[in-house]
């Protein structure tokens, strides 16, 4: 596909003493079309030049040629607006789509790099909340865009399956197990043994010394208290599993923190041998005061390891097995502090630099649900699983409504009952906190989800009443030079810059955004022009147009988790 900004960035750079590559970085979009496709701000220049940019500007403008690209150059102030030539806008738009199908918007950037991308993370024996949705959604998207763009993602999930409490949790098994009915409804049963065995340690010291030893039991590796341990691991994920069912979300490695188990002594060790543990009342800590990050610390009084140590194990573990690039951990703001202090004391491990500096937190904002608070602690707990069912009832009911005799209702309900919580949590800056309201959510005609299904689907009946995909070759582009149409087609022309960002941000609801754009030209589109029409030139091209819109949103959406429905 032509690459406009390149092309200009040559034409200024062959002019001035500046790589064309920096060019193109200063190179920016108006504010709006009348003043071009592309400007130049020539106060970059100015420095280097030692002029003013007007006459610059003007220089430049005598000196650069135009071309079958660059239709028009003026000058507004000191920007150099570009106009390019829409037909070949058009042209190699629909011709790199034609190419490309599904893959269009890829160049395969990522050349192989490696990225892992860490997400969900639950605690096992512990609800599934909220924040675990949205850091699935998340991960599960950026998981999916680094592929797409052609790096080798990994997706991990790192439980938190490791300890004092399961000291407990065995204990209070041990005592009542049989009256609780764990494979029915496990998290619900073992958070209830787990409050009560832990009223119980409040009142008889004794019992806390059993939880204690329990988990000295654990550690050693005693077979029962294994076993135990292995069935409240085995019973959560399997509750775990029927959400990233839900999700479609599948993860390459599913790593406990205990896995860890017994190789964090080597972090203590490598971090003694470097002068970096200091003792403070009986625990090792890192001191990270002078880099203004407080301190970290290692292992407790006891001797016994805390959540930042199996961090550092598990960063030296996933050096040595994939030697990545980078290393993306998409956790709640609330925990900044935590990687800021991790990352840190990672500079004094045995990794490769490049692991080093691959370390990156991507943080995200919490959820509230409209009415009152998300919260595990208190009761009011939302179940995730009951939430997105909740989603799926409640298009189901509107299909039953509007559309009863649909075709295979219950998967597209599902797809778009999914796909409107999903597309929630991401089309606003991830950071964010964000207010969870169902009637926003489940808006057909609002920025969501189920409006970009509702587009996508028009795309498809189009083709199915034209009842024919023209063939490329058939398209006069002369046919889609009105606004409506050039409009979708500029947008489409930017599917590969859009996906470079979110690589380069972390930030997911870029795509989001996008496609909310790209449904709402579509939709004008549609309205404006007729689709059908009695002259083959128009409908070809027209036809083809609605096509390749179906594509991109589909691929687009497919990138965030979300499946697009055939009906609705
Ligand atoms: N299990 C933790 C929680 O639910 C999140 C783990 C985040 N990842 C990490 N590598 N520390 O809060």
């Amino acid at each position: 596909m032509i690459n406009f900004k390149n092309i200009i960035a040559q034409k200024i750079a062959k002019e001035v003493e500046l790589d064309a590559k920096e060019i193109e970085g200063f190179i920016e979009v108006p504010p709006n079309e009348e003043m071009g496709d592309y400007a130049f701000p020539c106060f970059k220049l100015a420095k280097v030049l030692k002029k003013a940019p007007p006459a610059i500007a003007t220089e430049l403008k005598e000196k650069i040629t135009t071309d079958e690209n660059i239709e028009k150059i003026e000058i507004v102030g000191g920007y150099l607006n570009f106009y390019i030539n829409k037909k070949v806008l058009t042209k190699t738009v629909l011709e790199e789509l034609d190419k490309k199908q599904e893959n269009f918007g890829t160049y395969n950037s990522g050349d192989g790099k490696t990225v892992l991308v860490e997400f969900s993370s639950p605690n096992i024996a512990k609800p599934f909340h909220i924040g675990h949705l949205r850091t699935t959604i998340i991960g599960n998207s950026l998981y999916k865009i680094y592929k797409f763009m052609g790096y080798n993602s990994i997706s991990i999930n790192h439980l938190g399956d490791y300890g004092t409490q399961f000291g407990k949790l065995i204990e209070g098994y041990k005592r009542w197990g049989s009256e609780y009915n764990i494979d029915e409804n496990p998290i619900e049963e073992l958070m209830k043994i787990y409050i009560r065995i832990n009223d119980l340690c409040k009142e008889d010291e004794s019992v806390l010394d059993a939880c204690r030893e329990n988990f000295r039991l654990l550690e050693e590796g005693d077979p029962y208290c294994k076993n135990l341990w292995e069935k409240f691991r085995d019973v959560s994920l399997q509750e775990f599993n029927r959400i990233y069912d839900l999700l479609g979300v599948k993860f390459d490695s599913i790593k406990g923190e205990a896995s860890y188990a017994n190789s964090w002594g080597e972090v203590v060790d490598i971090l003694e041998k470097a002068g970096k543990l200091t003792e403070s009342e009986g625990a090792k800590i890192v001191d990270l005061e002078e880099q203004g990050k407080g301190v970290c610390m290692i292992t407790k009084s006891n001797g016994s390891t805390i959540y930042a140590t199996r961090d550092l194990a598990a960063i030296r573990y996933r050096a040595k097995t994939y030697d990545f690039d980078k290393c993306l951990y998409v956790v709640a703001y609330e925990q900044a502090l935590h990687f800021r202090q991790i990352f840190e004391v990672a500079k004094y491990l045995d990794i490769p630099e490049k692991c080093q500096k691959g370390l990156e937190h991507v943080q995200y904002g919490m959820v509230r649900l409209s009415t009152g608070k998300m919260s595990t602690r208190e009761g009011n707990v939302v179940k995730v699983e009951d939430l997105l069912n909740e989603s799926i009832d409640r298009v189901k009911k509107v299909i039953e409504e509007k559309n009863a005799d649909m075709e295979n209702k219950e998967e597209e309900a599902k797809k778009i009952g999914i796909g409107a919580v999903i597309f929630n949590n991401l089309c606003t800056t991830i950071i964010k906190d964000q207010v969870f309201d169902w009637d926003t959510v489940l808006n057909f005609n609002g920025e969501t989800g189920p409006y970009i299904q509702y587009i996508y689907v028009r795309t498809k009946s189009v083709l199915e009443k034209a009842g024919y995909i023209p063939n490329i070759d058939e398209i006069n582009v002369n046919v889609l030079q009105d606004k409506q149409s050039l409009n979708v087609i500029k947008i489409l022309y930017k599917f590969g810059e859009i996906l470079e960002a979110v690589v380069q941000k972390n930030e997911p609801s870029i795509l989001a955004r996008y496609l909310i754009d790209l449904a709402g030209s579509y939709s004008n589109f549609y309205n404006e022009n007729k689709i059908i029409d009695e002259d083959k030139n128009v409908q070809n091209a027209r036809v083809y147009l609605s096509k390749s819109v179906g594509t991109v949103l589909k691929t687009g959406a497919s990138l965030l988790g979300i499946e697009m429905p055939n009906r609705m």
